[in-house]
Parts: structure tokens; sequence; C-alpha cells
């Protein structure tokens, strides 16, 4: 199945109530393992990058990679640029084979936020069938070279987020509601439902215009998203939990190995570790075997 567009595979589970899990990825072993969990489940796939993976790998290097990896699964994936808030960068990352890109003008004001993610639309939309997520309000905590205070985080005002999509042309909208990049702070993160559900019926009550969605997967429980879902949340951003995930495997390998020289091991554990974390996410937002309705959706332009 050819690598496809986030928007066709959104609007899927948007309109059938499952989520596509979107993991970050900061290194080829984490990409096999995202790639290799979601198509022994059948399920689409969103992989996603930092920019400073994205810059430290090149991102000609990961479409590359990611290219290779994919495009002969039976699942539909997409390459996604993950909180950029430089457009030429988001151009740049469109040229090379991105699929998707989240241009994130998030702490700017309203008028310039529209006026940037606008660009990046045009441009990608220009390009091809590649689509642009756009975000309004600030989710908190710390993912890349994006920090926010809990103290300074502003959830997404419903009644402007119709005329952020529409004014901005974005494909997938990603409101802050209260959840938080990283781990929480708290056992039980206040997540604004009403607001959730307030924006999903502003936005895609009459068909879907932009899918929702939620970023900080990491750490909210299981109930929580299930109810994200249920309310219209078609993609989940996961990062710190593929991290932690990660970097325990490999600890955990060499502490038990040390006197063993086979940096291969090292990555089969590592990637192990990955795959049963994707495992649990695609458990959670039921999109294991939803790979034919997916990848079957017309992309909304060319
Ligand atoms: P977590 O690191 O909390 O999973 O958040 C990921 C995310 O939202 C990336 O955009």
């Amino acid at each position: 199945m050819p690598v496809v567009s986030a928007k066709r595979m959104l609007t899927d589970a948007a309109t059938h109530g499952y989520a596509i899990g979107a993991f970050n990825v900061t290194n080829i072993i984490q990409m096999e393992a995202v790639i290799e969990a979601a198509a022994a489940r059948r399920a689409p796939l969103i992989v996603q990058t930092s920019v400073t993976p994205t810059k430290f790998l090149r991102p000609e290097v990961i479409a590359a990679a990611f290219r290779a990896m994919a495009e002969t699964l039976p699942i539909p994936a997409c390459l996604h640029l993950d909180h950029c808030d430089d457009v030429e960068f988001c151009k740049r990352c469109a040229d090379v084979g991105y699929t998707n890109v989240m241009y994130d003008g998030s702490k700017l004001e309203f008028e310039e936020n529209i006026r940037l993610t606008r660009e990046v639309v045009e441009y990608c939309h220009g390009r091809g069938d590649i689509t642009v997520e756009g975000e309004l309000g600030t989710v908190s905590g710390v993912e890349d070279q994006v920090r926010v205070a809990e103290t300074e985080a502003e959830l997404c005002d419903p009644a402007r987020s119709l005329e952020f999509v529409e004014r901005s042309g974005v494909d997938l909208f990603a409101p802050a509601i209260g959840t938080a990049h990283g781990v929480y702070t708290t056992e039980n993160p206040k997540i604004d439902f009403d607001r959730f559900e307030k924006i999903q019926e502003i936005v895609n009550g009459r068909g879907i215009v932009a899918p929702l969605i939620v970023h900080g997967g990491t750490g909210l429980k299981p109930e929580v998203v299930k109810r994200l879902v249920a309310l219209g949340g078609a993609k989940f951003n996961v990062s710190t939990d593929l991290k932690y995930a990660l970097i325990d495997a490999i600890y955990e390998y060499i502490s038990t190995h040390r006197n063993e020289y086979n940096p291969g091991k090292i990555d089969v554990a590592a990637k192990r570790a990955v795959i049963e974390r994707v495992d649990y996410w695609i458990d959670l937002l039921g999109c294991g075997g939803r790979a034919e309705g997916s990848g079957a959706i017309q992309p909304p332009f060319q």
C-alpha cells in the first residue's frame, strides 16, 4: 500500500470512531519497530519526527529510510514532521518526502498563527497530497524545542476554532485541551472533555473538515484515551512513552550483558520493547485491522 497523506487516514478514523497512533521516532530502530508493529496488526500508521532529530539525521535521510521501509507494507503509512515553528524547514521536509507537516504557531498571536500556518498549507497543497496540522492554544510540558510551563498553557477557544481552521486551511486540527507533553506531573491531569466535544461539534459536526489531534498521549489513563477517541480524537501523539521504552531496554540489556560488545543485540532488545508499547497503543486506539479502510479514502485535493 502506498505512503499516503495523514488526512486520508484520519478522515476514516474520525468517521468510524477509532484513532490512529502517531509515534515520534528518534532513530532507525524506533522507526523499524513502529512500522513492524503496525504492519503486524494491520493498523494504519503515522510515523513522526520532532525537529531536533529531524535536523540531526536530516529530513532527506529520514524520508528515504521511511519510504524504503513503508512502501511495500500492507498498511497505509504517513511521515509527519512534528511541532515545527520554522516555515522554511516545513517546506524543506515537504520537498523531500514528508507526507504531512505540523506548523506550530501556537505561541503566536491568532492572526500571525493563521498567516504563517496558511503559508505552509499553500506550499504543501501546491506540491500535491501533503497535508498540514495546525495548533490553537498551547500544550504544556516539553516536546523537543517546545517548552510551555503549566501556568502559561492556554486552552483552545472553541469559538475561534472554525475560524482558525477555515482561514488557515489546515487539514488537521490540534486544539489544546489540557493534555501535556512528557510525563504528567499529576496522576489525574485536568482534561477539558467538554471543550473538546464542543470543538469537534463546531469543526466536524457537519462532516469531517479537519480531524482532531490529541497531543501528549504518554501517561493518559486508558479510560481518558477511550473517552477522547469517542469524542472524535482521530490522531494520538505518543513520544515520551517510546523514548522510555527504548532507553530502559538498552539500559537493561547493557547492564545484564556488560561484557558483550554486540550492538545488533542491543538493537533487537530495544526494538522489541518499542514494539510492545506500540501494540499497547494499537489496542487502546482501536486501529488494528483498519488498514484497508483508511488507505482507500481519496485525498481532499489534487
Ligand atoms: P508525549 O511525549 O507526552 O507522548 O507527547 C507527544 C506529543 O504530543 C508529540 O507531539
